[in-house]
């Protein structure tokens, strides 16, 4: 119901009778100013005027389910979404979901986060109310291998978000990191749940940093903030990134990898660079000089072979 009251609010223009609410939903007046008492408590400032009615001044900072679901227009991205203020990691969350069956599309986001994982067993640091710290499971048709081409769509999407949002131009570091300024903005980690050759559901972790100051990040990181001087709506930026997430996912679906691995490239800081690759078992020092239909990434080494990587940790030489 609450939803529903913040759903009439945000649509109005100016003030919302009690009795137009109170019609529309089928409840009672007295119910209305109940519902307006809780939502004053989660922090939206309603005025309330007699003969005129109610008008919402503004909204809390904080990832509320109806906040990101009132006109977001997507048909599979975030029809449902679970919101916690603090969470060990919204991939535990999402994981859990899968295993009872969730439906694809649903997203798990977090105020904080108090073991936020990366990729090749890093920590993410996630200040409360600071950033982005959402999970979504994903049902494709694809076998185990294909799952890395989700990982580079889900870095398009996000980069693209981003892009529209705040104008910054983030550049995507292979596979799936986002750096301003060679620092990190966004990070995104991609777990399966999979038979040897059917994935059963992917989730897709996305942490991307919003508001938070240069102390409360890792040095080699940055934040939105950082970079522009001004704070941005999180909830404005969620929205987006499910409508482009959920753009390139049906493209992806109806015309395959091709038209990702496009973008991908146009919006890469690693291709045509000298870089240094490192996972647990090697170290190789090349060019890298493309992207292959798994997303894989080939580097011609200092010795003139070309060696595909699909995972690994990249470090820019020049
Ligand atoms: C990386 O840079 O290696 C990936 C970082 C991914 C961080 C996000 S935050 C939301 C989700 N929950 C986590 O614990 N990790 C991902």
């Amino acid at each position: 119901m609450l939803d529903k009251i913040i759903h009439f609010l945000k649509s109005s223009d100016g003030y919302i009778s009690g009795e137009e609410i109170s019609e529309a939903l089928n409840i009672s007046r007295a119910g209305i100013w109940k519902h307006i008492q809780e939502l004053r408590a989660a922090g939206y400032d309603i005025v309330a005027v007699p003969h005129l009615g109610y008008q919402l001044v503004s909204s809390p900072d904080k990832l509320f389910p109806h906040e990101i679901k009132c006109h977001l227009h997507t048909k599979v991205m975030g029809k449902k979404i679970f919101y916690f203020d603090a969470v060990n990691s919204t991939m535990d969350e999402a994981f859990r979901l899968g295993m009872e069956g969730l439906e694809e599309g649903t997203v798990v986001c977090a105020e904080s986060q108090s073991k936020g994982r990366g990729r090749l067993g890093r920590s993410w640091t996630s200040p409360k109310g600071k950033g982005i710290y959402m999970s979504v499971i994903l049902r494709p048709r694809l076998s185990p291998a294909g799952v890395s081409q989700l990982t580079l769509l889900a870095a398009v999407a996000v980069a693209e978000a981003i892009q529209k949002i705040s104008g910054v131009a983030a550049q995507i570091k292979w596979p799936n990191d986002l750096l301003v300024h060679n620092k990190k903005l966004v990070g995104i980690l991609t777990e399966m749940n999979a038979e040897t050759d059917r994935v059963k559901f992917i989730v897709v972790g996305i942490g991307i940093n919003v508001n938070a100051s240069a102390s409360q990040l890792p040095p080699h990181a940055t934040s939105l903030k950082n970079e522009t001087l001004q704070n941005f709506s999180r909830v404005e930026l969620v929205q987006e990134i499910l409508r482009i997430f959920e753009h390139w996912y049906l493209r992806f679906q109806g015309e395959g990898f091709a038209p990702v691995i496009t973008r991908w490239k146009e919006l890469s800081l690693t291709l045509g660079k000298h870089i240094r690759i490192s996972d647990p078992h090697q170290t190789i020092e090349g060019k890298a000089i493309d992207i292959d239909a798994d997303g894989g990434l080939l580097i011609r080494s200092d010795t003139g072979i070309v060696i595909k990587k699909m995972s690994g940790d990249v470090v820019q030489i020049t």
